[in-house]
């Protein structure tokens, strides 16, 4: 009897070269337009201590009460696979003492995150995102740089149909208020509401805005908003978010039932949608979180993030970046591998990007695989010579074995305009 196939587990995927050149992408251009605005790079592990979350994230959040990937080590500590970013940075901020750094301190990310959720289209139980925090700052000046960061990097990359939705939540003092408020409205209208959002009228009304169900969602839409209850610091916070964004030319939407399904959010909050994605529209998202660092043991210290999902960005990009041409590609017209082996590698020593045939084709079908490739030489090993042959005009010319990397970097090199 054979054995059974092994699979990925459920909710998670195999990058394979090819959708990897893409992702590569994304990356690079993310870091480059992080590092040229002043963040570093950080890198937190892919586990932390399960209260870290509990506290974090908050206990009556999707993500705390039914996503989290939690087991017990051998030395019996509870742990669980990190469903987010901004916690786990905010723990490091505290535990490497960078209160004591100038401020504020300008992070960035990106790596494995881990949700159990029910997988569909651009939701995965494994899944990666890209994130950026500045703490030790409530400026909105800082919500708006990166608020104008994730748009870049979005638009960058060709998504320019992302809508912005922008809000605030105010501060815990006037979002107890509002709370207060919200509660009284969703008891009258108890009996159309579903019972997830009945049973959470007390511990966490704001999510009544999230919920799928239709007669929630019909009593929602006439539900008081927090916008309407923000005090004055907190208005005029939002208003100087909004000046900038109006001054950078990003346009936004104040949606005032926009809440996120994490508890530390203070004031700004807000969230990339891409309609085009269906069902799990959320490009990328974040806000600031005033009071996070001190709620997990550390001075208190303002912060503002946001982290997008990788893969959601991927299923967003219209195009696939075009594959990387190579410059050479090394033909053994005598069938003597090894010494192709030894020319290809002296020409990827010399920083071309080179392709042999490893599966010993005659020199026909090398010539083929050379076209193919869209290479722009083919270096062709004959014995006691090299043929050198611009496949773009065809041109062949004999060359000696040890000056083919200077001849084809010569050759690829820019015109160079004479010196004066
Ligand atoms: P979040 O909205 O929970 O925020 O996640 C950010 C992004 O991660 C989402 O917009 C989405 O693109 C992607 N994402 C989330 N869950 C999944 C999933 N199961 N599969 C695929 N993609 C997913 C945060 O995580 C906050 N830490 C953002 C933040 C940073 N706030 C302040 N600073």
């Amino acid at each position: 009897m054979s054995a059974s196939r092994q699979q990925a587990p459920k909710g998670t995927f195999d990058v394979l070269p090819g959708s990897e050149r893409q992702r590569e992408l994304v990356f690079t251009h993310g870091a480059e337009l992080l590092e040229a605005a002043g963040y570093g790079r950080i890198e937190t592990p892919t586990f932390e201590d399960t209260t870290l979350f509990e506290r974090g994230v908050g206990e009556s959040t999707d993500i705390v009460r039914k996503e989290m990937f939690t087991f017990t080590d051998q030395g019996g500590r509870s742990l669980t696979l990190r469903p987010e970013g901004t916690a786990p940075i905010c723990r490091a901020y505290v535990e490497h003492g960078m209160h004591k750094l100038p401020q504020p301190v300008k992070l960035w990310y990106q790596g494995p995150f881990f949700r159990y959720e029910r997988p569909q289209e651009g939701r995965f139980r494994q899944f990666n995102q890209i994130g950026a925090e500045a703490l030790g700052t409530d400026s909105p000046v800082a919500d708006a740089e990166l608020i104008v960061l994730l748009d870049e990097l979005l638009r960058g990359l060709g998504i320019e149909d992302a809508e912005l939705r922008l809000s605030s939540l105010g501060t815990p003092e006037s979002r107890a208020a509002y709370r207060e408020e919200l509660r009284a409205y969703l008891r009258e209208h108890e009996g159309e509401l579903s019972d997830d959002v009945r049973s959470r009228i007390d511990s966490n009304p704001l999510r009544a805005f999230d919920a799928d169900h239709e007669g929630t969602r019909a009593v929602m839409a006439a539900a008081p908003t927090m916008l309407d209850s923000l005090d004055e610091p907190d208005a005029e916070h939002l208003a100087a978010v909004r000046r900038m964004l109006d001054a950078a030319g990003v346009p936004y939407r104040l949606d005032g039932t926009l809440v996120r399904g994490l508890d530390y959010y203070t004031r700004t909050v807000f969230e990339f949608t891409c309609e085009r994605l269906g069902a799990q529209s959320g490009i990328g998202g974040g806000g600031r979180y005033d009071g996070l660092v001190e709620q997990l043991g550390g001075p208190a210290t303002p912060g503002v993030g946001w982290a997008a999902g990788i893969e959601r960005i991927l299923l967003a990009m219209r195009e696939a970046p075009p594959e990387r041409v190579p410059d050479a590609f090394v033909v053994a017209a005598d069938g003597d591998l090894e010494r192709a082996f030894g020319v290809a590698l002296g020409l990827r020593r010399a920083r071309l990007a080179t392709r042999t045939d490893l599966a010993g084709r005659a020199f026909k079908g090398q010539m083929k695989q050379a076209d193919r490739s869209g290479a722009r030489f083919a270096v062709i090993l004959e014995e006691g010579a090299v043929q050198l042959r611009d496949m773009e005009s065809g041109e062949q010319r004999s060359i000696a074995e040890d000056e083919v990397a200077a001849e084809i970097t010569a050759a690829l090199a820019p015109q160079q305009a004479p010196a004066r």
